[in-house]
């Protein structure tokens, strides 16, 4: 019998995984990530007190469990110490519980500069990144002149390594952007500095987790960002540049699948998006402002405003697909207490078509219209329910109309953002 849980987003990110995986972390052993980078933000709310994680694993808030930075991050090591030194200063223990694959793949200062001369270039048609220097450290990786965690301990190779790949992009800082060149000499030294204080960390981390499979420890994959963003079966080209869905989390760890038991969806109660791209449910209006200052619903990495909608059960039935999701937690329920009625998107109207797929093509995605599904709101406080019996009959309602929709049963219902907010259905 298998129990390594795959923990992924169904929508387009910030779903609530942080404060999820948090819980979850007291049942297994260890907590990797698997892709994404310090783009990522998960808040976790304990006893009041909030931290927000980007890169390191949300586990390394309970003590005696083993944290993993796997392979498939891009890895920034400067963004890496400040959060380290954060969590430090909070009393959480950061070392022998912290390890990171020597294979991840570093994000570098001409990452960040690419990401935002790429983004400024664009104008309308921009993605919104995070300007984190995601998409051009996996451009890199996949282009083969990625520089990884382990060059970092063979000085004279990164060096050169590092000299030729300044030079490219110096040419395309230059001739392209008309921007700055950078200086292959501070980042060298920089990131030698960074490589003596990441080396304690530092480790084999295919061959720690198979011997963690081996002893029979319980491994929880952290999934980052949300489905919809998956490099592949997200919204191309308004995504992230990696492989969000479960099946990242083989690529990304050098796990075999099969070590792969379970896969938890994590799905808000209504939608949000930061970034650009097609949103069909999205809330222009004072409702959506209303979400937005109710949910706090604010970018935990940027601040930037997420824009707000209704729960698009077209695009999650998808993301429910692409996982293999076996069940699904709900969250921020307690947001929706104050409506009258509640919709639901069942489908995308094109012309005269109505979509109860995801449409691969993006134009039906960015102009087609919400088809709704209309219910009863529940007008209650739900944030201080914690068992079955307390959820009002319209919350039940709205649960399982949700549930009969997508075909997925939901077994936990997040109702605040403290760590005890929650509801176990199961
Ligand atoms: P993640 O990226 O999926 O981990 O999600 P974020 O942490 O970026 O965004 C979720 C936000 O909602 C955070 O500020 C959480 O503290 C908060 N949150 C999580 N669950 C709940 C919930 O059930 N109710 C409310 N009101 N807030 C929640
Ligand atoms: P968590 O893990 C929400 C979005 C960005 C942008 C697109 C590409 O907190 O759910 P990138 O910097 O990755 O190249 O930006 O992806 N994005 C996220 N949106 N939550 C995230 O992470 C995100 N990480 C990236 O806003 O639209
Ligand atoms: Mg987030």
């Amino acid at each position: 019998m298998g129990f390594n849980t795959c923990l992924v987003g169904l929508q387009w990110g910030d779903e609530g995984k942080g404060k999820i995986v948090d819980i979850l972390t007291e049942s297994f052993d260890i907590i990797v990530r698997y892709q994404g980078g310090s783009n990522a933000g998960h808040t976790v709310i304990v006893n009041g007190e909030k931290f927000v994680l980007h890169l390191i694993p949300s586990g390394i808030l309970r003590k005696n469990k083993c944290c993993v930075i796997g392979s498939g991050v891009a890895l920034d090591p400067h963004q890496l110490l400040e959060e380290i030194d954060e969590l430090r200063k909070k009393n959480i223990e950061v070392g022998d519980n912290l390890r990171i694959s020597e294979i991840a793949h570093l994000v570098f200062p001409y990452h960040k500069k690419l990401d935002e001369l790429s983004e400024s270039e664009k104008g309308d048609e921009k993605i919104g990144t995070t300007r984190r220097g995601i998409g051009p450290c996996y451009t890199d990786k996949m282009a083969r002149t990625g520089i990884r965690v382990a060059d970092l301990y063979h000085p004279e190779y990164f060096k050169q390594r590092l000299k030729k790949v300044v030079e490219e992009k110096n040419k395309i800082f230059v001739r392209l952007y008309d921007a700055e060149a950078l200086s292959w000499k501070d980042i060298y030294d920089a990131y030698c500095e960074y490589a003596e204080q990441i080396r304690p960390f530092v480790c084999n981390t295919v061959v720690f987790m198979d011997e963690a499979i081996k002893a029979r420890k319980k491994i929880l994959f952290e999934g980052a960002q949300g489905s919809l963003l998956d490099v592949d079966f997200g919204t191309y080209p308004f995504i992230t540049s990696s492989s969000v869905t479960a099946g990242g989390a083989a690529v990304g760890t050098g796990i075999s699948p099969r070590q792969i038991h379970k896969v938890l969806g994590i799905m808000k109660s209504y939608t949000t998006r930061v970034g650009s791209g097609p949103f069909p449910s999205e809330l222009n209006d004072a409702l959506g402002e209303y979400l937005r200052k109710k949910g706090g619903e604010y970018g935990a990495t940027t601040g930037r405003p997420r824009r707000c909608g209704w729960f698009d059960a077209v695009s999650v039935k998808h993301a429910i697909m692409v996982n293999g999701a076996d069940s699904a937690v709900l969250t921020k329920l307690d947001v929706l207490d104050e409506q009258k009625t509640i919709k639901i998107c069942v489908g995308y109207k094109f012309g005269d078509k109505v979509y109860d797929l995801f449409p691969v093509d993006l134009a039906a995605r960015a102009e087609c219209q919400p088809v709704y599904k209309e219910v009863p709101g529940w007008q209650k406080d739900t944030s201080k329910m914690r068992d079955i019996r307390d959820i009002p009959s319209q919350a039940k309602s709205y649960i399982n109309t949700l549930e009969k929709i997508l075909g997925i049963k939901v077994q936990m219902l997040s109702v605040g953002p403290d760590r005890g907010q929650v509801v176990n259905l199961a």
